[in-house]
């Protein structure tokens, strides 16, 4: 079997130890040995006791909890070479040439530029004496597979990232709790929610809530929403509705391209309309707490593939990532899909839309 190391980088989500339980429990099955990688790319860089071989039992317990138990940092050392070059002589210390990276695009961007990268690592760290060319021969390719763990549901070529589902669920969860106080009082209340330049979780949360009105930043509204928004809220409350949610993402725009916040628009209600409008700001609760079922079974099932990949990697087999398409687990060229979700956020900058909602190809965000 061939020796993984797994590690967790970027923001955390729920599902995030589902899979680190099924790539430690899968490699075991097949053989492999795997080590935990601590805080991310910090922990690849400082070696030592954040590198740690696991067995069965390291993950026991675990795929319940969310978060992620092996730790997540941001990195600046990963970020240069001599920081590279340092992560590169701890892996090999320990025999490992493949990776299991869980996180967003731009921690999968820079596992496969170690990845390219590799070749001229070991060059110079035979070149220094640090390794033997022996063991540079034994160790000439590192392969690398990424699972996208965010709550954000942004990255292109996989319909569902790890940690989305559960932050749904603490979305609506927080609606429907909201929407008894609001209720009683004949309020009106601004969510905001996070997604950062995504609007799939508020869309979907005001879906699945029956929300009065949602704005996303792939959908601007058009000029002279404000009228619009306010007739809405008025119609509702002519027809008996005693209360009003509006749902805001975290990245919302105007059709100037200007952020549309939560305050923005209590103020307007407020003014307007005169309904008691408060603002309530989700925040990291909706990336806190256990993982739904459907991200622990993602988890467990794309973390189970990532081994199937990096035991079938050949020195030519690009870096993977593991996705959901329709309800099959499959594996995608890394570098496509990152290329794609960057294209996406350029279209958006430059405000086309429509091309950012097909790049990233789920009708019902258009
Ligand atoms: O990418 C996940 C996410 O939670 C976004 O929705 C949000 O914009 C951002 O991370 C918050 O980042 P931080 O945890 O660093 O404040």
């Amino acid at each position: 079997g061939c020796v993984i190391g797994v590690f967790t980088s970027g923001g955390d989500s729920q599902g995030m130890n589902a899979a680190t339980r099924a790539i430690v429990r899968m490699g075991i099955y097949v053989g492999c040995k795997v080590y935990l990688i601590k805080e991310g790319y910090q922990g690849m860089v400082d070696g030592g006791s954040n590198i740690v071989l696991a067995d069965w039992k390291s993950v026991s317990n675990i795929i319940q909890s969310g978060g992620t138990i092996i730790g997540s940092a941001r990195c600046a050392d990963f970020r240069e070479r001599p920081g590279r070059l340092q992560a590169a002589y701890n892996l090999l210390e320990r025999g490992i040439t493949n990776l299991v990276c869980i996180g967003g695009d731009g921690s999968l961007t820079g596992a496969n530029l170690f990845r390219i990268e590799w070749s001229s690592l070991l060059e110079e760290l035979v070149k220094t004496g640090r390794i033997t060319s022996q063991k540079a021969q034994e160790c000439a390719h590192l392969n690398v597979v990424g699972l996208v763990g965010s709550i954000d549901n942004d990255f292109c070529g996989t319909d569902m990232t790890i940690g989305t589902d559960s932050a749904l669920h603490r979305i609506i969860e927080a609606i429907d709790n909201i929407n008894t106080t609001a209720s009683s009082h004949q309020r009106c209340f601004v969510m905001e929610v996070m997604g950062r330049h995504c609007g799939y979780l508020a869309l979907v949360a005001a879906l699945a809530s029956e929300a009065d009105w949602v704005f996303i930043p792939e959908s601007p509204p058009e000029k002279g929403w404000e009228d619009k928004l306010c007739e809405k809220l008025a119609q509702e409350r002519s027809l008996g509705q005693r209360l009003n949610i509006i749902i805001v993402s975290e990245g919302a725009i105007d059709e100037e391209g200007r952020p549309i916040t939560a305050d923005q628009i209590k103020d307007l209600i407020s003014k307007r309309l005169k309904y008691d409008t408060r603002v309530t700001i989700l925040g990291h609760v909706q990336r806190g707490g256990n993982p739904s079922a459907f991200d622990r079974l993602l988890g467990c099932r794309m973390g189970a593939e990532a081994v199937l990949a990096l035991m079938e990697a050949t020195p030519f087999t690009p870096a993977c990532v593991i996705s959901l398409n329709g309800n099959q687990i499959v594996r995608v060229p890394l570098m496509e899909c990152v290329a794609r979700t960057k294209e996406v956020q350029a279209a958006m900058d430059k405000k086309e839309f429509q091309k950012a909602v097909e790049l990233r190809g789920r009708d019902f965000v258009a």
